[in-house]
Protein backbone atom coordinates (compact mmCIF):
# COMPACT_ATOMS: atom_id res chain seq x y z
CA UNK A 1 0.00 0.00 0.00
CA UNK A 2 1.45 3.58 -1.27
CA UNK A 3 -0.12 5.29 2.37
CA UNK A 4 2.16 3.06 4.56
CA UNK A 5 5.06 4.77 3.60
CA UNK A 6 3.65 7.87 5.13
CA UNK A 7 3.43 7.67 8.67
CA UNK A 8 2.06 11.29 8.84
CA UNK A 9 -1.30 9.56 7.29
CA UNK A 10 -1.81 7.45 10.19
CA UNK A 11 -3.13 9.94 12.58
CA UNK A 12 -6.63 10.95 14.08
CA UNK A 13 -7.63 14.58 14.51
CA UNK A 14 -10.32 15.93 16.63
CA UNK A 15 -11.03 11.97 17.82
CA UNK A 16 -11.22 11.24 13.16
CA UNK A 17 -8.81 10.15 11.10
CA UNK A 18 -7.19 12.33 9.23
CA UNK A 19 -8.18 13.01 6.08
CA UNK A 20 -4.86 14.88 4.10
CA UNK A 21 -6.66 17.16 1.28
CA UNK A 22 -4.15 19.95 1.59
CA UNK A 23 -1.33 18.80 0.11
CA UNK A 24 -1.07 21.78 -2.99
CA UNK A 25 -0.42 23.69 0.47
CA UNK A 26 2.53 21.13 1.91
CA UNK A 27 2.76 16.53 1.10
CA UNK A 28 3.26 14.43 3.54
CA UNK A 29 6.68 12.91 3.97
CA UNK A 30 7.11 8.99 3.47
CA UNK A 31 9.66 7.21 6.03
CA UNK A 32 12.43 7.35 3.51
CA UNK A 33 13.06 11.05 3.31
CA UNK A 34 12.59 10.93 7.43
CA UNK A 35 15.04 8.06 7.71
CA UNK A 36 17.39 10.18 5.01
CA UNK A 37 17.49 13.53 7.44
CA UNK A 38 17.75 11.20 10.42
CA UNK A 39 20.50 9.01 8.93
CA UNK A 40 22.45 12.51 8.65
CA UNK A 41 22.37 13.92 11.54
CA UNK A 42 23.24 11.01 13.23
CA UNK A 43 25.81 9.40 11.25
CA UNK A 44 26.85 11.76 8.49
CA UNK A 45 26.55 15.90 10.20
CA UNK A 46 29.42 17.90 9.22
CA UNK A 47 29.51 20.55 7.05
CA UNK A 48 29.67 19.88 2.47
CA UNK A 49 32.21 20.55 0.45
CA UNK A 50 34.40 21.97 3.05
CA UNK A 51 36.29 19.76 5.16
CA UNK A 52 39.08 16.90 4.60
CA UNK A 53 38.08 14.62 7.30
CA UNK A 54 35.98 11.39 6.59
CA UNK A 55 32.30 12.86 8.10
CA UNK A 56 32.85 15.94 5.88
CA UNK A 57 33.62 14.07 2.59
CA UNK A 58 30.51 11.48 3.26
CA UNK A 59 28.22 14.53 3.85
CA UNK A 60 29.67 15.61 0.72
CA UNK A 61 28.90 12.68 -1.07
CA UNK A 62 25.35 12.45 0.21
CA UNK A 63 24.56 16.12 -0.80
CA UNK A 64 25.69 15.37 -4.08
CA UNK A 65 24.66 12.18 -4.75
CA UNK A 66 20.86 14.17 -3.87
CA UNK A 67 22.12 16.58 -6.72
CA UNK A 68 22.55 13.75 -8.81
CA UNK A 69 18.86 11.66 -8.02
CA UNK A 70 17.27 15.60 -8.83
CA UNK A 71 18.80 15.56 -11.91
CA UNK A 72 17.81 11.60 -12.91
CA UNK A 73 14.31 12.68 -11.72
CA UNK A 74 13.78 15.86 -14.17
CA UNK A 75 16.10 14.46 -16.79
CA UNK A 76 19.00 17.10 -16.64
CA UNK A 77 21.28 16.81 -18.55
CA UNK A 78 23.67 16.81 -15.73
CA UNK A 79 23.89 17.86 -11.73
CA UNK A 80 25.67 20.74 -12.56
CA UNK A 81 22.48 22.34 -13.84
CA UNK A 82 20.63 21.50 -10.50
CA UNK A 83 21.03 24.81 -8.23
CA UNK A 84 19.78 23.38 -4.24
CA UNK A 85 17.69 26.35 -3.07
CA UNK A 86 14.89 27.09 -0.42
CA UNK A 87 11.82 26.37 -3.13
CA UNK A 88 10.31 27.63 -5.51
CA UNK A 89 10.19 30.89 -4.47
CA UNK A 90 13.89 31.71 -3.70
CA UNK A 91 14.61 30.00 -7.77
CA UNK A 92 12.09 32.92 -8.99
CA UNK A 93 14.11 35.44 -7.21
CA UNK A 94 17.00 34.22 -8.20
CA UNK A 95 16.68 33.79 -11.93
CA UNK A 96 14.50 37.64 -11.93
CA UNK A 97 18.20 39.53 -10.21
CA UNK A 98 20.69 37.35 -12.03
CA UNK A 99 20.04 36.38 -15.08
CA UNK A 100 17.00 39.02 -15.88
CA UNK A 101 18.14 42.03 -14.22
CA UNK A 102 21.37 41.86 -16.07
CA UNK A 103 20.03 42.10 -19.38
CA UNK A 104 16.75 43.89 -19.20
CA UNK A 105 16.34 47.58 -19.57
CA UNK A 106 13.56 50.31 -19.36
CA UNK A 107 10.76 49.82 -21.38
CA UNK A 108 11.32 46.04 -21.76
CA UNK A 109 8.68 43.12 -21.38
CA UNK A 110 8.74 40.31 -19.03
CA UNK A 111 5.44 38.00 -19.80
CA UNK A 112 3.17 36.40 -17.14
CA UNK A 113 0.16 34.29 -16.29
CA UNK A 114 -2.87 35.26 -14.89
CA UNK A 115 -2.70 32.23 -13.33
CA UNK A 116 0.31 32.86 -11.16
CA UNK A 117 1.25 32.47 -7.42
CA UNK A 118 2.21 35.63 -6.02
CA UNK A 119 5.92 34.07 -5.74
CA UNK A 120 5.32 34.32 -9.41
CA UNK A 121 4.26 38.07 -9.73
CA UNK A 122 5.99 40.18 -7.31
CA UNK A 123 9.88 39.49 -7.96
CA UNK A 124 9.24 40.65 -11.35
CA UNK A 125 6.89 43.68 -9.67
CA UNK A 126 10.08 44.58 -7.94
CA UNK A 127 12.37 43.93 -11.18
CA UNK A 128 10.20 46.47 -12.57
CA UNK A 129 10.84 49.30 -9.61
CA UNK A 130 14.17 48.63 -9.94
CA UNK A 131 14.64 48.66 -13.91
CA UNK A 132 11.52 50.07 -15.54
CA UNK A 133 10.64 47.02 -17.06
CA UNK A 134 6.94 46.57 -18.19
CA UNK A 135 4.68 43.30 -16.48
CA UNK A 136 2.32 41.87 -19.02
CA UNK A 137 0.06 38.97 -18.27
CA UNK A 138 -1.41 36.15 -20.01
CA UNK A 139 -5.40 35.89 -19.45
CA UNK A 140 -7.23 33.42 -18.46
CA UNK A 141 -11.26 32.28 -19.18
CA UNK A 142 -13.49 31.26 -16.78
CA UNK A 143 -12.89 27.59 -17.12
CA UNK A 144 -9.18 28.06 -15.35
CA UNK A 145 -6.96 27.45 -18.88
CA UNK A 146 -5.15 30.73 -20.72
CA UNK A 147 -6.36 32.21 -23.67
CA UNK A 148 -3.27 31.32 -26.10
CA UNK A 149 -4.63 33.34 -28.82
CA UNK A 150 -3.65 36.44 -27.42
CA UNK A 151 -0.05 35.42 -26.66
CA UNK A 152 0.86 36.05 -30.73
CA UNK A 153 -0.19 39.92 -29.51
CA UNK A 154 1.50 39.94 -26.58
CA UNK A 155 5.02 38.76 -27.41
CA UNK A 156 6.39 41.76 -29.15
CA UNK A 157 10.34 42.63 -29.94
CA UNK A 158 10.74 43.77 -26.72
CA UNK A 159 9.56 40.78 -25.04
CA UNK A 160 12.36 39.80 -22.65
CA UNK A 161 11.48 36.44 -20.90
CA UNK A 162 8.46 34.62 -20.12
CA UNK A 163 7.69 33.02 -16.43
CA UNK A 164 4.56 30.74 -16.27
CA UNK A 165 3.53 28.43 -13.78
CA UNK A 166 2.99 24.69 -15.00
CA UNK A 167 0.38 23.41 -12.89
CA UNK A 168 -2.10 26.33 -11.11
CA UNK A 169 -2.08 25.68 -7.25
CA UNK A 170 -4.88 27.22 -7.13
CA UNK A 171 -7.44 25.82 -9.86
CA UNK A 172 -4.99 22.20 -11.34
CA UNK A 173 -5.28 23.89 -14.63
CA UNK A 174 -2.50 22.42 -16.17
CA UNK A 175 -1.14 24.79 -18.67
CA UNK A 176 0.22 23.74 -22.29
CA UNK A 177 3.90 24.46 -21.57
CA UNK A 178 4.94 23.26 -24.64
CA UNK A 179 2.57 25.87 -26.75
CA UNK A 180 4.09 28.17 -24.76
CA UNK A 181 7.34 27.78 -24.82
CA UNK A 182 7.26 26.11 -28.60
CA UNK A 183 5.75 30.38 -29.23
CA UNK A 184 8.60 31.92 -26.84
CA UNK A 185 11.04 30.09 -29.13
CA UNK A 186 9.85 31.35 -32.00
CA UNK A 187 10.56 34.97 -30.85
CA UNK A 188 14.05 34.04 -29.37
CA UNK A 189 12.20 34.24 -25.22
CA UNK A 190 13.77 32.49 -22.63
CA UNK A 191 11.01 30.63 -20.60
CA UNK A 192 11.38 29.61 -17.06
CA UNK A 193 8.21 26.92 -15.38
CA UNK A 194 6.85 27.63 -11.98
CA UNK A 195 7.38 23.91 -11.25
CA UNK A 196 5.66 23.85 -7.44
CA UNK A 197 2.61 21.77 -8.32
CA UNK A 198 3.45 19.78 -11.55
CA UNK A 199 6.37 17.75 -9.90
CA UNK A 200 4.08 15.84 -7.61
CA UNK A 201 2.22 15.12 -10.41
CA UNK A 202 3.77 14.52 -13.75
CA UNK A 203 7.10 13.42 -15.43
CA UNK A 204 9.11 16.41 -15.88
CA UNK A 205 11.42 16.13 -18.70
CA UNK A 206 13.35 19.51 -18.60
CA UNK A 207 15.17 18.73 -22.02
CA UNK A 208 12.19 17.44 -23.88
CA UNK A 209 10.49 20.82 -22.61
CA UNK A 210 13.21 22.76 -23.71
CA UNK A 211 12.97 24.92 -21.07
CA UNK A 212 16.02 27.38 -19.91
CA UNK A 213 14.84 27.45 -16.14
CA UNK A 214 12.51 25.04 -14.21
CA UNK A 215 11.86 25.34 -10.32
CA UNK A 216 10.73 23.08 -7.78
CA UNK A 217 9.77 22.54 -4.52
CA UNK A 218 10.79 20.25 -2.22
CA UNK A 219 8.32 19.76 0.38
CA UNK A 220 5.39 19.83 -2.40
CA UNK A 221 6.88 16.49 -4.09
CA UNK A 222 7.36 14.58 -0.55
CA UNK A 223 10.44 16.34 0.76
CA UNK A 224 11.77 18.28 3.39
CA UNK A 225 10.14 21.87 3.47
CA UNK A 226 12.95 25.18 2.74
CA UNK A 227 14.65 22.55 0.19
CA UNK A 228 13.81 22.99 -3.22
CA UNK A 229 15.60 23.11 -6.82
CA UNK A 230 16.37 25.72 -9.80
CA UNK A 231 17.30 23.76 -12.84
CA UNK A 232 19.14 25.97 -15.77
CA UNK A 233 20.65 25.69 -19.10
CA UNK A 234 24.42 25.56 -18.51
CA UNK A 235 25.28 28.75 -20.61
CA UNK A 236 23.06 30.72 -18.53
CA UNK A 237 24.36 29.53 -15.63
CA UNK A 238 27.72 29.86 -16.58
CA UNK A 239 27.11 33.28 -18.14
CA UNK A 240 24.78 34.74 -15.16
CA UNK A 241 25.59 36.80 -12.60
CA UNK A 242 25.72 34.95 -8.92
CA UNK A 243 22.63 36.24 -6.51
CA UNK A 244 24.14 36.04 -3.09
CA UNK A 245 27.58 36.32 -2.10
CA UNK A 246 29.78 34.40 0.88
CA UNK A 247 31.37 31.17 1.46
CA UNK A 248 30.66 27.98 -0.67
CA UNK A 249 30.15 30.37 -3.88
CA UNK A 250 34.17 31.66 -4.08
CA UNK A 251 37.34 30.05 -4.94
CA UNK A 252 39.12 33.25 -4.70
CA UNK A 253 39.13 36.37 -2.57
CA UNK A 254 40.88 39.30 -1.79
CA UNK A 255 40.05 42.61 -1.14
CA UNK A 256 40.24 44.01 -4.41
CA UNK A 257 38.93 41.07 -6.40
CA UNK A 258 36.46 37.87 -5.97
CA UNK A 259 36.96 34.81 -8.17
CA UNK A 260 33.57 32.82 -8.09
CA UNK A 261 33.87 29.03 -8.05
CA UNK A 262 32.11 26.45 -10.98
CA UNK A 263 28.13 26.29 -11.20
CA UNK A 264 26.59 25.09 -9.66
CA UNK A 265 28.47 26.41 -6.75
CA UNK A 266 28.50 30.20 -7.71
CA UNK A 267 24.72 30.46 -6.58
CA UNK A 268 25.32 28.62 -3.32
CA UNK A 269 26.77 30.73 -1.12
CA UNK A 270 26.93 29.92 2.74
CA UNK A 271 26.51 26.70 4.38
CA UNK A 272 23.25 25.17 2.09
CA UNK A 273 20.47 23.44 4.23
CA UNK A 274 22.46 20.03 3.84
CA UNK A 275 20.38 18.11 5.46
CA UNK A 276 17.22 19.27 3.53
CA UNK A 277 19.22 18.67 -0.08
CA UNK A 278 19.66 14.66 1.24
CA UNK A 279 16.07 14.94 2.23
CA UNK A 280 15.01 16.09 -1.15
CA UNK A 281 16.68 13.62 -2.76
CA UNK A 282 15.35 10.79 -0.78
CA UNK A 283 12.02 12.12 -1.71
CA UNK A 284 12.97 11.91 -5.98
CA UNK A 285 14.86 8.19 -5.19
CA UNK A 286 11.10 7.55 -3.55
CA UNK A 287 8.77 9.17 -6.75
CA UNK A 288 11.10 7.46 -8.91
CA UNK A 289 10.65 4.08 -7.02
CA UNK A 290 7.01 4.80 -6.70
CA UNK A 291 6.84 5.55 -10.99
CA UNK A 292 5.67 8.48 -11.85
CA UNK A 293 4.02 6.91 -14.14
CA UNK A 294 2.13 5.04 -11.52
CA UNK A 295 1.56 8.51 -9.81
CA UNK A 296 -0.24 10.31 -12.66
CA UNK A 297 -2.43 7.33 -13.14
CA UNK A 298 -3.54 7.35 -9.31
CA UNK A 299 -3.85 11.49 -9.78
CA UNK A 300 -6.06 10.46 -12.66
CA UNK A 301 -8.04 7.69 -11.27
CA UNK A 302 -8.71 10.52 -8.04
CA UNK A 303 -9.44 13.02 -9.75
CA UNK A 304 -12.46 11.28 -11.63
CA UNK A 305 -13.88 10.30 -8.63
CA UNK A 306 -13.65 13.64 -7.13
CA UNK A 307 -15.11 15.52 -9.87
CA UNK A 308 -18.60 13.20 -9.64
CA UNK A 309 -18.52 12.59 -5.82
CA UNK A 310 -18.36 16.65 -5.38
CA UNK A 311 -21.74 16.69 -7.59
CA UNK A 312 -23.91 15.18 -4.32
CA UNK A 313 -22.94 18.45 -2.59
CA UNK A 314 -25.77 20.67 -2.61
CA UNK A 315 -24.88 24.78 -3.38
CA UNK A 316 -21.17 23.43 -4.36
CA UNK A 317 -19.67 25.46 -7.34
CA UNK A 318 -16.65 24.05 -8.30
CA UNK A 319 -13.79 27.02 -9.48
CA UNK A 320 -11.87 26.10 -12.18
CA UNK A 321 -12.74 23.43 -14.98
CA UNK A 322 -9.90 23.09 -16.99
CA UNK A 323 -9.73 19.98 -19.59
CA UNK A 324 -6.10 19.30 -18.11
CA UNK A 325 -6.46 19.28 -14.15
CA UNK A 326 -4.36 17.87 -11.50
CA UNK A 327 -6.27 16.70 -8.39
CA UNK A 328 -7.06 20.04 -6.90
CA UNK A 329 -10.30 21.24 -6.31
CA UNK A 330 -11.50 24.82 -6.09
CA UNK A 331 -14.85 25.63 -4.83
CA UNK A 332 -17.64 27.37 -3.33
CA UNK A 333 -20.91 26.34 -0.98
CA UNK A 334 -23.75 28.85 -1.87
CA UNK A 335 -24.43 30.68 1.66
CA UNK A 336 -21.38 29.38 4.03
CA UNK A 337 -17.92 31.06 3.54
CA UNK A 338 -15.21 29.02 2.71
CA UNK A 339 -13.53 29.54 6.45
CA UNK A 340 -16.48 28.25 7.87
CA UNK A 341 -16.29 25.44 5.22
CA UNK A 342 -12.93 24.65 6.21
CA UNK A 343 -13.27 24.33 10.08
CA UNK A 344 -16.09 22.44 10.14
CA UNK A 345 -14.79 20.07 8.18
CA UNK A 346 -11.63 19.74 10.25
CA UNK A 347 -13.71 18.32 12.91
CA UNK A 348 -14.49 16.15 10.98
CA UNK A 349 -11.25 14.96 10.53
CA UNK A 350 -10.29 16.92 6.93
CA UNK A 351 -7.90 19.01 6.21
CA UNK A 352 -8.68 21.44 3.16
CA UNK A 353 -7.16 25.23 2.48
CA UNK A 354 -9.66 27.76 2.57
CA UNK A 355 -8.42 31.61 1.38
CA UNK A 356 -7.10 33.01 -2.16
CA UNK A 357 -4.48 30.34 -1.85
CA UNK A 358 -1.33 33.20 -2.49
CA UNK A 359 -2.90 33.91 -6.08
CA UNK A 360 -4.94 36.84 -5.39
CA UNK A 361 -5.33 37.76 -9.12
CA UNK A 362 -7.39 34.65 -9.98
CA UNK A 363 -10.26 35.33 -7.56
CA UNK A 364 -10.26 38.77 -8.67
CA UNK A 365 -11.30 37.41 -11.83
CA UNK A 366 -13.93 35.06 -10.84
CA UNK A 367 -15.25 38.20 -8.48
CA UNK A 368 -14.35 35.73 -5.14
CA UNK A 369 -12.45 36.57 -1.98
CA UNK A 370 -11.37 33.00 -1.87
CA UNK A 371 -12.77 29.48 -2.13
CA UNK A 372 -12.05 26.04 -0.23
CA UNK A 373 -9.40 23.91 -2.10
CA UNK A 374 -9.25 20.15 -1.65
CA UNK A 375 -5.64 19.27 -2.83
CA UNK A 376 -5.08 15.16 -3.52
CA UNK A 377 -2.19 13.50 -3.80
CA UNK A 378 -1.26 10.00 -5.15
CA UNK A 379 -1.82 8.20 -1.12
CA UNK A 380 -5.14 9.40 -1.38
CA UNK A 381 -8.05 7.27 -0.92
CA UNK A 382 -11.72 6.92 -2.87
CA UNK A 383 -12.80 6.41 0.47
CA UNK A 384 -11.46 9.90 1.97
CA UNK A 385 -13.42 11.61 -0.72
CA UNK A 386 -16.57 10.24 0.34
CA UNK A 387 -15.59 11.84 4.02
CA UNK A 388 -14.95 14.84 2.41
CA UNK A 389 -18.41 14.63 0.56
CA UNK A 390 -20.11 13.49 3.78
CA UNK A 391 -18.73 16.53 6.04
CA UNK A 392 -19.41 18.81 3.08
CA UNK A 393 -22.82 17.79 2.99
CA UNK A 394 -23.02 18.23 6.97
CA UNK A 395 -21.89 21.56 6.87
CA UNK A 396 -24.57 22.97 3.94
CA UNK A 397 -27.11 21.24 6.29
CA UNK A 398 -25.63 23.58 9.54
CA UNK A 399 -26.45 26.60 7.30
CA UNK A 400 -29.67 25.73 5.90
N1 LIG B 1 1.55 27.71 -2.50
C1 LIG B 1 1.05 26.87 -1.49
C2 LIG B 1 -0.42 26.57 -1.68
O1 LIG B 1 -0.89 26.59 -2.76
C3 LIG B 1 1.40 27.31 -0.14
O2 LIG B 1 -1.10 26.32 -0.71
Amino acid sequence: MLREHFPGLNQRVHGKPLVYFDNAATAQRPQAVIDAINDYYINHNANVHRGVHFLSESATDLYENARLSLAKLLNAPSPKNLIFVRGCTEAINLVAQTFVRSKIKAGDEILISHLEHHSNIVPWQILREQTGAVLKVIPMNEQGELNLESIDELITEKTAFMSVVHVSNALGTINPVKTLIAKAKEAGIPVMLDGAQAVPHLKVDVQDLDCDFYTVSGHKMYGPTGSGILYGKAEHLEEMPPYQGGGEMISKVTFDHTVYNAVPAKFEAGTPNIAGGIGLGAAAEFMMTIGMDKIAQRDSELRVYTELALKQVPGLKLIGTAAEKSPVFSFVIEGIHAHDVGTIIDHYGVAIRTGHHCTMPIFQYYGLAGSCRASLAFYNTEQEVDVLVDSLIKARKMFE
